[in-house]
C-alpha cells in the first residue's frame, strides 16, 4: 500500500471518501519512479560516483519469511536463501571497496519466535561462519559481533568469540553482526560501564559525546553512511539508535533474499542523489549565496 500524501474529501451528498492525489506523491519512499529501471547492472555500476561511496553501510535484512510465503515454502526457506543473498552482498561490497558492512541479523525481540526458528537460525549463523572463516583471513576482515552475546547458545557463543578474537586484528574491512541486539539495551549497557568506570574514578564527568561513543559496541568505526532496510517497512526498529543520528536511510520493498547486486547499485545511487549537510548549509546553498 503507497504512503499517502495527498487528502480525502468526504462527499456531502453519498458520504464516500475521494482521494486527491497530491504532488508529493510522486515523492512516496516507495514508489518514486525510478530513473535507474531502464539501465543494465553493468550501466548502474559505471554511474556511481566512485567519490561518493559511502564507508559504512548498515542492513535490516528483513523479509525473509514473506519471501517464503509467497512461494509456499516453511520460513526457514527464507532464511537459507536470504543467507545466499547475504554472501552475495559480501562478496559485492568487497569488489566496491565499501569497508564497513554492518548487519541486523538476530534482534533481542527475535528470542520470541517459535523455538525451532531460532534454532535453525544460530545453526546458520555457525555454518557461515564456519564456512567463512578462511575468507575473512583472505579478505583480511574483522568479524564484529554486537550485542547481548551471552544470550546465544552455547556453541554458537564459542564459534562467534573464536572468529572474532582471529579477526580482531584486521581494521581495513569490517563485517559487523548484530545478535540478540537492541539500541536501547546497548545504550543503557555503555551508561551502566561509563557510571562503574566513575564510581572507580576512571572517569570523570561531564563527558562528551566521543568519550561516550568509546562504551558502544561500535566504539571504534564510523557512523553509517546508509540504512538500508528491505520488505517495505520503513522504521528502523531499535536498531543502532545512537549511531543511526546522521545516516541516510533507504527503503525497498525488495524481500531480503531478493536483495541482491542491482538492489545495491539503486541504494548506492539514491545514497548519492542525497545532500549530506549535518545540519550545516550545503556546498550549493552557500555558494549561491555568495559566502
Ligand atoms: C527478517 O526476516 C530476518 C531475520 C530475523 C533474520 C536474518 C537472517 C538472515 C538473513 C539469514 C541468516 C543470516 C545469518 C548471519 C545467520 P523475517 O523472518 O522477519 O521476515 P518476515 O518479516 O517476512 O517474516
Amino acid at each position: 500500500m503507497p504512503i499517502r500524501l495527498g487528502f480525502y474529501v468526504v462527499s456531502p451528498f453519498r458520504g464516500d471518501r475521494f482521494y486527491v492525489r497530491s504532488f508529493l506523491d510522486s515523492m512516496d519512499t516507495f514508489s518514486a519512479p525510478d530513473i535507474h529501471s531502464e539501465l543494465t547492472e553493468q550501466e548502474l555500476q559505471l554511474s556511481l560516483e566512485p567519490d561518493l561511496m559511502p564507508r559504512h553501510v548498515a542492513i535490516i535484512m528483513d523479509g525473509n519469511g514473506r519471501w517464503a510465503a509467497s512461494r509456499g515454502l516453511p520460513r526457514i526457506a527464507g532464511h537459507r536463501e536470504g543467507l545466499a543473498a547475504l554472501r552475495e552482498i559480501i562478496n559485492f561490497f568487497d569488489e566496491l571497496s565499501i569497508p564497513i558492512l554492518t548487519i541486523y541479523a538476530f534482534s533481542q525481540e527475535n528470542w520470541n519466535r517459535p523455538r525451532a526458528e531460532v534454532a535453525l537460525l544460530m545453526t546458520l549463523l555457525e555454518q557461515f561462519l564456519q564456512k567463512e572463516r578462511q575468507t575473512f583471513q583472505d579478505r583480511k576482515m574483522r568479524f564484529l559481533p554486537i550485542g547481548r552475546l551471552n544470550a546465544l547458545p552455547i556453541s554458537t557463543q564459542a564459534v562467534v568469540n573464536d572468529v572474532a578474537e582471529e579477526t580482531a586484528h584486521f581494521t581495513d574491512r569490517v563485517l559487523t553482526v548484530a545478535l540478540s541486539y537492541g539500541g536501547r539495551s546497548e545504550i543503557i549497557d555503555a551508561v551502566n560501564d561509563l557510571l562503574e568506570d566513575a564510581r572507580n574514578g576512571k572517569v570523570s564527568i561531564p563527558i562528551t559525546e566521543g568519550q561516550f561513543e568509546q562504551y558502544l559496541t561500535t566504539a571504534d568505526l564510523p557512523d553509517p553512511d546508509l540504512l538500508i532496510r528491505t520488505s517495505g517497512e520503513a522504521r528502523i526498529s531499535n536498531f543502532l539508535l545512537w549511531q543511526l543520528a546522521y545516516t541516510e536511510l533507504h527503503f525497498t520493498k525488495v524481500l531480503w533474499p531478493d536483495f541482491r547486486r542491482r538492489e545495491v547499485l539503486l541504494a548506492l545511487l539514491d545514497y548519492q542523489k542525497r545532500d549530506r549537510r549535518f545540519g550545516r548549509v550545503s556546498q550549493t546553498a552557500s555558494s549561491q549565496r555568495g559566502s
